[in-house]
Formats: C-alpha cells, sequence, structure tokens
C-alpha cells in the first residue's frame, strides 16, 4: 500500500470558499475537462477501465466496464445519473464532498457525460439536506453561466446539461433503480432486472448510474493518469477513497487515504477511541454490512480484505462502537431503520423487518425466551437473499453477524434488559433527557 493519506479529493476542502468556481479554478479544477475532450469518448472510457476504479457507492462494480455497457447503437439519448441520495445509516462522505467541492463533481460529470455520449445528466440528491441541494445548483449555474455546461462547451462542440433533482427522502431511493422510478415521477421501488440500466435504464433509455465519489474521482484520473491512480491502493482495489469515521472515537470525519488501509492505522491517524475506552465492535461499511470486532483491526479495508473476513467493504463508513454500547441494542436500533425504510414492495422484507423488530425488542427488554436465537436467525434465513432487492440483506447483516460474535449477549436477553447492562447514558454521545429514549421507543407502531 502506498502513502498513508492521499489527499486528492479532498486536497482543497480547506481553502477559502472551496465550493466556488473562482477557487475550485484556483486550485487546478477544470482542466481535465479540456483535456478529456481533446480525447474520443472510447480514449475516455479506456483511461478510466485501465485506472481500476471501482464503483464507490458500495458494490465495487468497475466504472469503466459499466460505462462501455451502454449500447452506442441505441438511438434513444443517454443518461448519465449521479446517486447523491446517501442514505446509509453511518455514510457521511458524498454530501460533505458536494458541500466543499461540487465543482469537483461537475467536472467528473462532464468527462463521465462525454465518455458514455450523453447530453443530459442528473444528479438525485437526498431531499432532506437542502443546504447541499442548493449548494450544487448554485455551482451548476456558475458552470452554465462560465460556459463550462450548455451548448458547445470550451468550444469542443460537445453540449450538456445537468439537472439537479431532489428526492423526497427515502432510503429505498439510493438503489439505483429505485432511483430511476423516483426521478420519473412514480413511487421509488427498485425494478426487475434484467433489462440492467446501461441498457434500459431512465425513460427505458441506456443509463448510466454512478455514485458521487465515482464521477468525482474521474478528474484526477484524467489529469494524472490511469497508472498514477492505479499505483495507489491495492491488487484489486485501486485508488484514494474516502472513509467516513464516526461513533466512539476521539476526532470523527472524513479521511482520504488509499484502499486497504487498515481501521487501526486510521485510528491511530485521528486519536483513537474515545479516552477511557476500547473498541468493542465496528461496521467496515454502514449498517448494512456485517459488523467486525477488535480481532479485525488490521484487515486491509478494501474488497478483499473485506469479504475474507465476511463482510463488505459498503461505503466505507467506519461506525466505531466502544465496550458501553448494547450490540442488541443498536441491531435493533438499525432494524428500526429498515423496517421504516423498506419500500413493501415484496413480503419477505416488508413482513420480515417489522418481525425482527418485534423479536429484538425482546432481547432489548430483557423478556426474550429459550429459542429466540433460533427464531431470530431463523427470520434471518427467509428475509436475506429471498427478497427483492439489496436493502433486506442489509438489515439481516447485522443480525446474523452481531449473534456471531456476541451469542452471549443476545443470552443475557433471556433474563436482563440491555439498558441494565448498558445503560444508556455511557454509550450515548449526547445527553440524555428522558427515560423514553432507553426504551427505543417499545409499543410505537403496535
Ligand atoms: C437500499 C439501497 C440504498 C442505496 N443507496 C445508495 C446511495 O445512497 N448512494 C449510492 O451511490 N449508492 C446507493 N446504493 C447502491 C446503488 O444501487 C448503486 O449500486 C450505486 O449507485 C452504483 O454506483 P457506483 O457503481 O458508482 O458505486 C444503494 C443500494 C441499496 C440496495
Ligand atoms: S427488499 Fe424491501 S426494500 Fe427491497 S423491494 Fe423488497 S420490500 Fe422493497
Amino acid at each position: 500500500m502506498s502513502d498513508t493519506l492521499t489527499p486528492v479529493l479532498t486536497a482543497n476542502w480547506g481553502t477559502d470558499k472551496s465550493w466556488t468556481l473562482k477557487a475550485y479554478r484556483a486550485a487546478g479544477g477544470y482542466a481535465a475537462v479540456g483535456k478529456a475532450l481533446k480525447q474520443t469518448p472510447a480514449e475516455v472510457t479506456g483511461i478510466v477501465k485501465d485506472s481500476g476504479l471501482r464503483g464507490r457507492g458500495g458494490a465495487g462494480f468497475p466504472t469503466g466496464m459499466k460505462w462501455s455497457f451502454v449500447p452506442q447503437d441505441n438511438p434513444n439519448p443517454k443518461y448519465l445519473v449521479v446517486n447523491a441520495d446517501e442514505s446509509e445509516p453511518g455514510t457521511c462522505k458524498d454530501i460533505p464532498l458536494l458541500l466543499a467541492s461540487p465543482h469537483t463533481l461537475i467536472e467528473g460529470m462532464i468527462i463521465s457525460a462525454y465518455a458514455i455520449n450523453c447530453h443530459t445528466a442528473f444528479v438525485y440528491i437526498r431531499g432532506e439536506v437542502l443546504h447541499v441541494h442548493r449548494r450544487m445548483q448554485q455551482a451548476v449555474a456558475e458552470a452554465y453561466a462560465a460556459g463550462l455546461l450548455g451548448a458547445d462547451i470550451l468550444g469542443s462542440g460537445y453540449d450538456l446539461d445537468i439537472i439537479v433533482h431532489a428526492g423526497a427522502g427515502a432510503y429505498i431511493c439510493g438503489e439505483e433503480t429505485a432511483l430511476l422510478d423516483s426521478l420519473e415521477g412514480m413511487r421509488g421501488q427498485p425494478r426487475l432486472r434484467p433489462p440492467f440500466p446501461a441498457v434500459a435504464g431512465l425513460y427505458a433509455s441506456p443509463t448510466v448510474i454512478n455514485n458521487v465519489e465515482s464521477i468525482a474521482s474521474v478528474p484526477a484520473i484524467i489529469n494524472n493518469g490511469a497508472a498514477w491512480f492505479a499505483g495507489m491502493g491495492t491488487e484489486k482495489s485501486n485508488g484514494m477513497t474516502i472513509y467516513s469515521l464516526s461513533g466512539h472515537v476521539a476526532r470523527p470525519g472524513q479521511i482520504e487515504a488509499p484502499m486497504g488501509i487498515t481501521l487501526r492505522q486510521l485510528l491511530e491517524l485521528t486519536g483513537g477511541v474515545r479516552e477511557g475506552h476500547k473498541l468493542k465492535f465496528w461496521t467496515p461499511g454502514g449498517s448494512s454490512t456485517p459488523i467486525l470486532t477488535a480481532e479485525h483491526l488490521d484487515v486491509p479495508l478494501d474488497y478483499e480484505g473485506m469479504a475474507g473476513a465476511g463482510t463488505m467493504l459498503g461505503t466505507k463508513a467506519l461506525q466505531i462502537f466502544d465496550e458501553t454500547t448494547s450490540v442488541v441494542r443498536t441491531t435493533l436500533r438499525w432494524n428500526e431503520f429498515y423496517k421504516h425504510e423498506s419500500c413493501g414492495k415484496c413480503t419477505p422484507c416488508r413482513e420480515g423487518t417489522w418481525w425482527l423488530v418485534q423479536l429484538l425488542r425482546d432481547f432489548e427488554a430483557g423478556r426474550a425466551v429459550e429459542g429466540d436465537i433460533e427464531k431470530l436467525l431463523d427470520m434471518c434465513d427467509n428475509i436475506g437473499g429471498r427478497s427483492f432487492c439489496a436493502l433486506a440483506d442489509g438489515a439481516v447483516a447485522c443480525v446474523t453477524s452481531a449473534v456471531r460474535y456476541f451469542r452471549s449477549e443476545f443470552e443475557a436477553g433471556y433474563t436482563t434488559p440491555a439498558w441494565e447492562l448498558f445503560p444508556y447514558e455511557r454509550s450515548a454521545l449526547f445527553p440524555v433527557r428522558t427515560k423514553q429514549l432507553v426504551t427505543s421507543g417499545e409499543g410505537a407502531d403496535a
């Protein structure tokens, strides 16, 4: 692995008014567009392919390969859609990127759209982050005014319009096909595949959907070359990436480092677990990825390392929990989220996440009975892999991994409430106001 920290996407975040076109240009911004537009779309796609860039939205699919799936002989328009829905618990990288440097994304979009012969591109932003939506709109307006968007960009003959669209605050709308339904004005629910979006996506036309960070990585690749990018990270997980660190840590935030850095290294760089406490468990990539423990501190944070440890790199959202945290309560909280966000399209997820919450509440309240752990795992078995989309797999991943590493804590749920074993006040990062907070809104949806 190369250097410990590799600020590229985050390099200009600290500069004065970094979100403005003036500041972005002063830092060398928009040079890559000029370079890319002098090459053919196929050459640009080739550079991104050779760089080894893999999608930063969770699944790690090779970006250049995705672009090459767009059938250029299809007479319909080609679309680029940037997924800025970022709603996975713990994930906090795309929104900060858009807030600090929206022009990095716009520059990446111009190059990526050019590579797939697209003339209309969309940014689908999580609706709750109104300030980011406004900042993005402002940046797009600045780019139009400077001739970087619209007709004949930089005199190249290439035209591109960007539309910034705000979602209405549903986690499922981050799933790429639900996002497309939502963008078309329908209720956001996942679509059956095939056809895949690259063939028939938005308005049944060829569509590339990529995460914010994936597209924002493109200008640096064009500027510095595929070999530069591929030289960072590990053999199959190339480049730098943004890890978001949260929870019981001394200094939470975003850290840009090469793929394959370890959590131990990241904690050393950021002051470690909060003072006087020790690591109990953590997520490598948000709440949808199976949890890990202190024994995994030295596993490389790349796709292969995480798969080897029985989990996934996901969104690289490192949520850190110390010994004051009840794993039962945490699993319940996450499942309350999944139950709430289940779109209801398929039965195993719609019904199953509801039942998971009921049973996890029994464990939290110390009123579970012998056999309930088996029942919990049986439910997971009937939900994961048997539902329509990956939301359901995410819901069960935390439960099965929590039982794998902390079975005795679930067994304690046969006799003792989690709030007695792990008083909420000890794990809370903010002052606790009422007893209600401790009991997870029990009966709220009975
Ligand atoms: C429930 C659910 C929510 C998702 N939310 C997001 C999201 O907010 N942002 C994102 O980029 N990808 C999200 N994804 C993954 C997308 O479906 C898709 O894989 C990704 O946008 C592709 O971009 P990439 O290849 O650049 O990673 C989500 C997937 C699921 C199943
Ligand atoms: S798994 Fe859940 S979120 Fe996905 S389609 Fe089925 S009900 Fe909807």
